[in-house]
């Protein structure tokens, strides 16, 4: 497996991962969309995201959102004791298994709530707050016509930049290259977001991927263990 794991040097190189087309017609997403209207619904239903004091802790904080039943998040924690781990699942079962993993686990610095992710991003979270954010194999939505709820082209993108503090890493993986390619696309494009880590997943400084024999995730576990390459990008917010 390749890892491209380039510096600021690199970056030019990285800015033309899709074809032009692919580029034109994110271009136009990134100018037309309906995040205003999406934000405005959120604010008006004064959605109550998660208890304030949870991010009011001292600890720097890590979040996964679309986190499964928990299961890289809560050993995670306990690689980690001194950051504070807070996974956000929405599917019925796997939100109630993390609830349930949460509970019988008794960590003190992991939080597993089950909910949608999208408000809490938007109206939730405070700035600057997040040292790392995962999402890891997200659904693709790769029919064009779905393309907005990828999460690179949602409403909730500008607020995984604004809620990460600066220095903090937003760390994707998919096991569909072409989201990966999108999402450095519009990280480096639209977000001036410095690229970490792109390309083939493999163990590096910035993934832990040494610490999961077979895989993070329940879903690169099932990936790699039917050979399916895993594809990662990992970017950094400007300081
Ligand atoms: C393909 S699964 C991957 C789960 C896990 N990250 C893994 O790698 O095994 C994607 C998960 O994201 C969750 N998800 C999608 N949109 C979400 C949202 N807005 N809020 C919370 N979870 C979400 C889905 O319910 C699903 O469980």
């Amino acid at each position: 497996m390749k890892l491209a794991a380039v510096g600021v040097t690199n970056l030019k190189m990285m800015q033309t991962p899709l074809q032009n087309q692919s580029n034109a017609r994110i271009d136009w997403d990134l100018k037309n969309n309906s995040h205003a209207r999406i934000q405005a619904y959120w604010d008006e239903k004064n959605y109550p995201p998660l208890a304030k004091d949870v991010f009011e802790t001292s600890q720097e904080i890590y979040l996964e959102v679309g986190a499964g039943s928990g299961t890289f998040f809560s050993q995670m924690a306990q690689f980690y004791p001194d950051k504070f781990h807070v996974a956000i699942e929405r599917d019925r079962m796997r939100g109630k298994a993390l609830v349930k993993k949460n509970k019988s686990l008794g960590l003190k610095n992991f939080l597993g709530v089950r909910g949608n992710a999208i408000p809490m991003l938007l109206t939730g979270i405070p700035s600057n707050r997040l040292e790392r954010l995962y999402i890891l194999y997200p659904c693709p939505w790769e029919k064009s016509s779905q393309r907005h709820n990828r999460w690179h082209l949602s409403a909730a993108m500008s607020h995984l930049v604004r809620i990460l503090k600066p220095g903090g890493q937003l760390i994707w993986a998919s096991d569909q290259k072409f989201y990966i390619d999108e999402a450095a696309y519009v990280c480096e494009k639209s977000y001036g977001l410095k690229v970490l880590a792109f390309g083939e997943i493999t163990p590096n400084a910035y993934n832990d991927l040494d610490k999961f024999e077979g895989g993070r995730t329940k879903f690169e576990r099932t990936f790699l263990k039917s050979g399916q390459p895993c594809y990662e990008l990992i970017v950094s917010k400007p300081h």
